[in-house]
């Protein structure tokens, strides 16, 4: 029986976040410079687009390059760059076409002239789109998200526009890049490592965590399937006991 066939459509998470990562270890396990990897991961994200669009998942988050990353070799960041504008100029006629809207968190600023201009291209030629919502974490990192967060919240503390009194999680929330995207409920890490990598630390505080050793530039519609499989056998109880979580979602 085909994969998707058992997904319930009703349970679907609204939104998917993907740590996509691999790419090097897959190209070097080849014989392969690590960019033939990246290169090569490039099918791997569309398939997924277009796999969580056919489903109907709201939000999909795709984690492609770390605040951390900018430390990698300078050829290897470069190539990482040129192979960003030469994805979203490739891809965003395509997306439009698949109804995709695209949006980007991170810290933007940081990005050489011709990733931005071009992403910003892609957003505002997507903007009225109203199928997935797929977020590119771009120079992102969740501590830097939540710093920037609180800079942000003693600037308008400070210039009076906020009362320190009113300060709380909801607040703090509306500070994020994410403020406007519901929290992930199911988190895809590729690759077989287990952790976050400094990823949306702030927002999946009660997302569940799926674990698979394929590669990134391996992974495709099927693989999508699966995780979605086992997060819907998953039981989320929110801190609360079991009778009392199924009437309850965390947030939005
Ligand atoms: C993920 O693949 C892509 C980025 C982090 C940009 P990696 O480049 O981390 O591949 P591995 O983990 O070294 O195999
Ligand atoms: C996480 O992967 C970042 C992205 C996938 C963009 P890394 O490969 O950078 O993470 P670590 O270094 O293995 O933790
Ligand atoms: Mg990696």
């Amino acid at each position: 029986m085909d994969l998707k066939e058992l997904i319930i459509r009703e349970k679907l998470p609204r939104h998917i976040a993907i740590i996509m990562d691999g790419n090097g270890r897959w190209a070097t396990s080849r014989g392969n410079m690590r960019v033939f990897g990246h290169q090569n991961g490039v099918e791997s994200v569309r398939q997924t687009v277009e796999a969580a669009g056919e489903l109907g998942v709201e939000y999909l988050t795709l984690y492609a390059f770390s605040t951390e990353n900018w430390n990698r070799p300078r050829s290897e960041v470069d190539a990482l760059m040129g192979l960003m504008v030469n994805a979203i100029q490739d891809e965003t006629e395509n997306l439009h076409k698949n109804n995709v809207r695209l949006s980007a968190i991170g810290e933007l600023d940081d990005l050489p002239e011709n990733v931005r201009k071009q992403l910003q291209s892609a957003i505002d030629y997507t903007a009225q789109n109203t199928g997935l919502n797929l977020v590119i974490a771009l120079s992102y990192s969740g501590r830097w998200e939540i710093t920037s967060a609180i800079k942000k919240i003693v600037e308008d503390v400070k210039s009076g526009n906020l009362d320190a009194e009113t300060i709380n999680s909801c607040l703090l929330e509306t500070y994020l890049n994410t403020y406007t995207i519901p929290d992930p409920e199911l988190l895809i890490r590729t690759s077989g490592e287990r952790r976050i990598s400094n990823f949306m630390l702030w927002q999946l505080a009660y997302t569940e965590l799926y674990f698979t050793p394929v590669l990134w530039p391996d992974f495709r519609k099927k693989d999508l399937y699966e995780a979605i499989i086992d997060f819907q056998r998953r039981d989320r109880r929110f801190g609360r006991v079991k009778e009392q979580a199924k009437a309850v979602t965390v947030n939005n």
